[in-house]
């Protein structure tokens, strides 16, 4: 199969920083089909070979581990391409229709690719306008993909505008939105580990289940994005998308088969009975945090509003800590915590399961309950809390101890794991859209947070300070307490 993959943004951040390396990343595994070309479209005047230049000095700047040698580079450098392209400019949409339909005999072409994947990686603002002349110049026939990175819009209303557009050019399963995180392999083992498996499901409800958690720390800033994140916040860079992600892959029904279309529905199904939030419940149920000065791994840093392009006064939140419930016969009253946030204590994602307590202990007290932990990142693997007998003399609570079963899937399938980037392109150069996001399940999404955004609009308070290197505000642990339970690293 022949591709033809376009970088709109061809020049920005995401494409040095991620795309290209995890391209790097396919080739080496030898997972990118033969006879591809990789365009880049971006303002400036460049030729093929300054834009290999430019990607081959970029490299120098990423995981060493996925910077390539020189042979390498000379190698995979001859698929890459570059086009000046002026986006408001329908001519220059017909420019890059003539570069994509000509076959160049120098390339080994003798017909044009059978796949065409148009990625925007530009600020989403652009996306409509790119959509629409990409759809009069025809560049949206059967053999093209669309991919849309997130951002995808700011709110509910941008979000439906943008979807409107993309609609009315390309169908459905021609859009490939992308949230990263369903291409983490740990969110791929959290699907095998529900359907996969007999031994969960009959667990894998309320009557089991005390209440889930779901923590996406990170203990980087904000960085030089000081003005993009001051637009954005957490809520709307980590909840909206990935953490909302997550949930559904944990609460959803099992699919009747493993079709995309399936998939999605299941997940709109849970973001469908997400508990909707009020001005009152957001006040009790949400907490919002900014980072103040700190220290992460020892070393000094700056707090939220002394960090680069970060307005004076700024109120945007760096952490989001909320209590939900999904509200059908499978989770009824089961709370759903989600937390995330910038210059927390660590770089940590993970899912806490915890399970109920024994119901008649004969061992005295209650004992540990069970809990099965999903680790998402830094390691990807899965850790099951058991109470076991130590194996001394005697019979009460004393002769218990907590014990885990662990499992490190970075042991279990040495260099088989691939990365989050790497999956996803691949998967849209296949057409297989199991791990990207429907226009309906984003647009719930947003619907969900919502009130959220708009409450906090309205009521002048502001973020709560948190020192950086913790774990985000007092408040934040007072809100899981008050239904009887805590933090896993409180526990
Ligand atoms: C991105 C957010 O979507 O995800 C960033 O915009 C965040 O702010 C990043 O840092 C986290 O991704 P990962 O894969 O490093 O956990």
């Amino acid at each position: 199969m022949s591709f033809d993959l376009v970088f709109f943004g061809g020049t920005g951040d995401l494409t040095w920083r991620k795309l290209m390396p995890a391209l790097l990343q396919a080739f080496r595994h030898g997972k990118l089909p033969g006879g591809g070309r990789i365009l880049a479209v971006a303002r400036e005047e460049r030729s093929d070979d300054d834009y290999r230049d430019f990607i081959r000095q970029r490299f120098d700047e990423v995981d060493p581990a996925k910077r390539p040698s020189d042979a390498e580079f000379a190698e995979f450098g001859r698929m890459l391409h570059y086009m000046q392209m002026d986006l408001s400019q329908p001519g220059d949409y017909a420019k890059l229709k003539r570069w994509l339909d000509e076959p160049r005999a120098e390339e080994g072409r003798s017909a044009p690719a059978d796949t065409v994947v148009l990625y925007l990686a530009t600020s989403p603002h652009l996306f409509t306008v790119i959509c629409e002349q990409l759809g009069a110049v025809g560049l949206n026939g059967e053999r093209v993909r669309v991919v849309l990175e997130k951002p995808l819009g700011h709110d509910l209303r941008s979000a439906r505008e943008i979807n409107a557009v993309v609609r009315s050019v390309f169908r459905e399963a021609q859009a490939f939105r992308i949230d990263h995180y369903l291409g983490k392999p740990s969110v791929q083992n959290l699907s095998a580990l529900r359907f996969g498996n007999a031994l969960f499901e009959p667990l894998w409800r309320r009557e089991s289940i005390a209440n889930i958690q779901i923590t996406i720390a990170e203990s980087l800033g904000v960085g030089t994005r000081g003005d993009f994140y001051d637009r954005t916040g957490a809520l709307r860079d980590m909840v909206q998308n990935h953490a909302l992600q997550l949930l559904t892959m944990i609460a959803m029904e099992p699919p009747p088969t493993a079709d995309a279309f399936a998939i999605r529905d299941e997940k709109l199904k849970v973001l469908k009975s997400l508990k909707p939030f009020t001005p009152q419940s957001v006040q009790r149920d949400v907490v919002r945090g900014q980072y103040r000065a700190g220290s992460v791994d020892g070393k000094p840093v700056h707090g939220y509003l002394e960090e680069e392009k970060v307005p004076a006064g700024s109120q945007c939140e760096t952490f989001v800590a909320l209590r939900t419930e999904v509200q059908n016969w499978r989770w009824a009253g089961v709370p759903f915590y989600l937390r995330t946030g910038k210059r927390l204590s660590g770089r940590d994602a993970h899912i806490v399961v915890n399970f109920r307590p024994v119901p008649h202990p004969i061992f005295g007290g209650t004992g540990q309950p069970n809990k099965l932990v999903i680790k998402l990142q830094p390691e990807d693997g899965l850790e099951l809390h058991l109470m076991a007998a130590k194996g001394g003399v005697g019979s009460g609570s004393e002769a218990l101890s907590p014990v885990s079963l662990d499992l490190d899937f970075d042991k279990a399938f040495p260099h088989q794991r691939v990365g989050a980037y790497e999956r996803l392109l691949l998967d849209a150069i296949a057409g297989r859209l199991n791990l990207f996001v429907r226009s309906d399940e984003q647009e719930q999404a947003w619907a969900w947070v919502e009130p959220i955004l708009q409450s906090w609009a309205q009521d002048g308070s502001g973020p709560r300070p948190y020192a950086a290197g913790s774990w985000g505000p007092p408040a934040a642990s007072a809100l899981v307490a008050r239904d009887g339970f805590m933090w896993d690293e409180e526990q």
